[in-house]
């Protein structure tokens, strides 16, 4: 079995093998990996606890298997190519060697810092080549990584460093991100306050914003560099880790308040990332792939740093935004290094089709052969823009459907293998087994169907747990439909057997392709001190995808204006600006049944302006609570 599909025989000859054969399939998948000793039994698992183990008995580093295997053949190729912000600033290129080098001298800083096998390490840095030195350095010595976006608010990364207990944070005096400057070790210093664990900050210089330095806790990382060179840059050996032992931990919002650590292992995460890699996008030896994603996200995790480098491509990571200094960058960018295979999202696509085609003609994008989209649905009017104007009609798309909690591509097209459809995910993967469900737990058979979609048997990319509470795992994913994943998203299958994703089922909005939690954001403006309640609920948003809407319950006295501006910078600080509601309507009171549910239906509809098809209303406590919603909601728009 080769591990590239070439065709779409092949595709279906996998497929069925995978099946009816997961484990030899998945054993010779395996097999083209460094393994420093080979696996026992390839899966033992159940749904229920859940227990999941690929690879038992499996000792192994993901770092060999990313640097060190590829340095006798192909040492001088680019592993990573970065982009800055500001495109006067050089651009660096780091080959496998050069890469490899740089990440044992910062595993054994560190080492030098007390961090050892299984601490966790929190990780808040700009797209620097440094974010990926300090991850594959972690990975390195088999400490456990915690990576938090750079958009999150200092109360959110205390929270996720209480959460894993995190010993040290890696971060950088400042990012750039546009006109912008990022006080990254600033927002650091404030989340220290309330964390207990930590004991080291190592802080990258890169903007060189002025930031308090504390003795005993903050190094930089340029003199903690030094420190190693005079130690005479020993080699760091990789640690040998347990398939299952954990990669990393991630955080995701769900449908309650608190974000959950998804926690994934080292062999699965390693095949699956490495294989999709390889099949979704078809890359060759030599290309160069450009992935827009930060890798404070999982498509970062996944489709920067490990798929990639451990199939030893060539993986573009550039530091600013589709939108500095113009909205041509990404374009100028593919130009520049004649990227082939460019991965990007649903939003910065409609994004960037908004500013006009002036922005892409004078680009040469000849070099393209494979898009991707990932994030969210894609819209057909985005898919077209994409496959005409960027691919030239010659390129397929690959709209790739996953998940933080599936590690890797599920349901996607295979690019030039499979057929493409605008606005289907496709087919799943060799060794996706997807389901559409019922409300009653039974499973909906045949074509041209729509249901709750659920994943029936494990692939080896899965989460395991969700850090510190396996119960809310379980509770999650496990519990809804007895013995199957259920991932929150609705799907159609279309007469032919193609997957639609149609959206979340579950309280989750998916805003620019991140996902975000509506209790979350509730919680957030209830902590506002004239803030009595408020319901979240999501919008179509031309560019967003979902925009966030928010009726706030407040105290009388408030002036509305203020008061909002007050909202939006409690949000801030809460979670970040990512989860800023774009629209707050003040409200009198919220349609509740009864039993004092909130109706969100109704919300969404009002949001929506969709107001024929509000539904039965009678069953509300108060039914003329929807009529001053409506028009609050109408004096708005205006
Ligand atoms: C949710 C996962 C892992 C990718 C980045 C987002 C939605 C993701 C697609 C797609 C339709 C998509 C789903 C999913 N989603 N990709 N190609 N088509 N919907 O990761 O934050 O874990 O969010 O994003 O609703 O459940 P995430």
């Amino acid at each position: 079995m080769s591990f590239q599909i070439k065709t779409f025989e092949e595709y279906q000859d996998a497929y069925k093998r995978s099946v009816e054969n997961p484990e030899e399939f998945w054993g010779d998948v395996a097999s083209n990996f460094f393994w420093k000793r080979k696996w026992t039994n390839v899966l033992n698992w159940n749904f229920t606890e859940p227990d999941i183990k690929w690879f038992e008995g499996g000792k192994l580093n993901i770092t060999e298997n990313c640097l060190d295997r590829h340095i006798y053949k192909n040492g001088d190729t680019p592993a990573i190519i970065w982009e800055p912000n500001d495109p006067s600033e050089s651009h660096r290129i780091l080959t496998y060697k050069q890469l490899l080098t740089k990440v044992e001298q910062f595993a054994n800083v560190l080492k030098n810092n007390n961090i050892k096998k299984g601490d966790r390490v929190c990780i808040y840095l700009p797209m620097v080549p440094e974010l990926v030195i300090a991850v594959l350095a972690c990975a390195r010595i088999g400490a456990i990584h915690s990576v938090v976006f750079g958009g999150f608010s200092a109360q959110s990364i205390a929270d996720r460093i209480n959460d894993a207990e995190c010993k040290l944070v890696i971060t950088a005096d400042g990012g750039f991100r546009g006109n912008k400057v990022l006080e990254l070790k600033t927002i650091v210093d404030d989340a220290l306050m309330q964390c207990k664990s930590v004991d080291k900050v190592i802080v990258l210089t890169r903007s060189r914003t002025p930031i308090s330095m504390l003795k005993g806790r903050d190094v930089w990382w340029e003199d903690e560099i030094k420190k190693v060179e005079t130690q005479g840059n020993p080699a760091c050996p990789a640690e040998e880790m347990d398939a299952e032992d954990t990669l990393f931990i991630l955080y995701t919002s769900g449908s309650t308040g608190k974000p959950k650590g998804v926690v994934h292992t080292t062999a699965g995460y390693m095949v699956y990332t490495g294989y999709t890699f390889a099949n979704t996008f078809q890359y060759q030896p030599g290309e160069v792939y450009f992935c827009t994603a930060d890798i404070g996200w999982i498509t970062g995790h996944s489709y920067i740093v490990y798929g990639p480098l451990s199939q030893g491509a060539t993986s573009l990571m550039f530091e600013g935004i589709p939108t500095f200094p113009d909205a041509g960058r990404y374009w100028d960018i593919i130009d520049k290094y004649k990227v082939n295979i460019l991965y990007t999202a649903p939003t910065a696509i409609r994004s960037l089709m908004a500013f006009g085609d002036e922005y892409v003609d004078s680009k040469d994008l000849s070099s393209l052969r494979v898009l991707g989209s990932v994030g969210e649905p894609i819209n057909e009017e985005a898919w077209h823009w994409y496959k005409d104007k960027i691919g030239k009609g010659k390129c397929p798309i690959a709209d790739t459907w996953w998940q933080t909690e599936n590690g890797g591509h599920l349901i996607t097209p295979i690019a030039d293998v499979t057929p493409e459809v605008p606005g289907y995910a496709l087919l799943p993967l060799p060794g996706v087994q997807p389901c559409l469900m019922d409300e009653n737990g039974k499973e909906i058979e045949g074509n041209d169907v729509s249901g709750n979609l659920c994943i029936k048997f494990p692939w080896p990319g899965m989460l395991r747990t969700t850090w510190g509470d396996h119960e809310r795992c379980k509770q999650t994913y496990f519990s809804t439909y007895a013995n199957m994943y259920f991932t929150g998203d609705g799907c159609y299958r279309s007469p032919e057997g193609y997957y639609r994703i149609t959206g979340r089922v579950d309280d989750v909005l998916n805003v620019s392709g991140h996902r975000i939690g509506t209790a979350e954001v509730e919680n957030a403006i209830n902590m506002h001190s004239d803030v009595v309640e408020s319901a979240i609920v999501g919008y179509p948003h031309p560019v967003k995808g979902q925009g966030i809407y928010a009726y706030v319950i407040a105290n009388h006295h408030i002036d509305a204006d203020k008061t909002r501006q007050d909202i939006l910078q409690t949000v801030t600080r809460l979670i970040g600006a990512i989860a800023k509601p774009d629209i707050i309507q003040f409200v009198s009171d919220l349609p509740k049944t009864r039993s004092g549910k909130i109706m969100r239906r109704i919300l969404r509809k009002v949001a929506e302006n969709d107001l024929g098809s509000l539904g039965d209303t009678s069953t509300l406590q108060d039914p003329t609570v929807v009529e001053k919603i409506i028009e609050g909601a109408e004096k708005l728009r205006k």
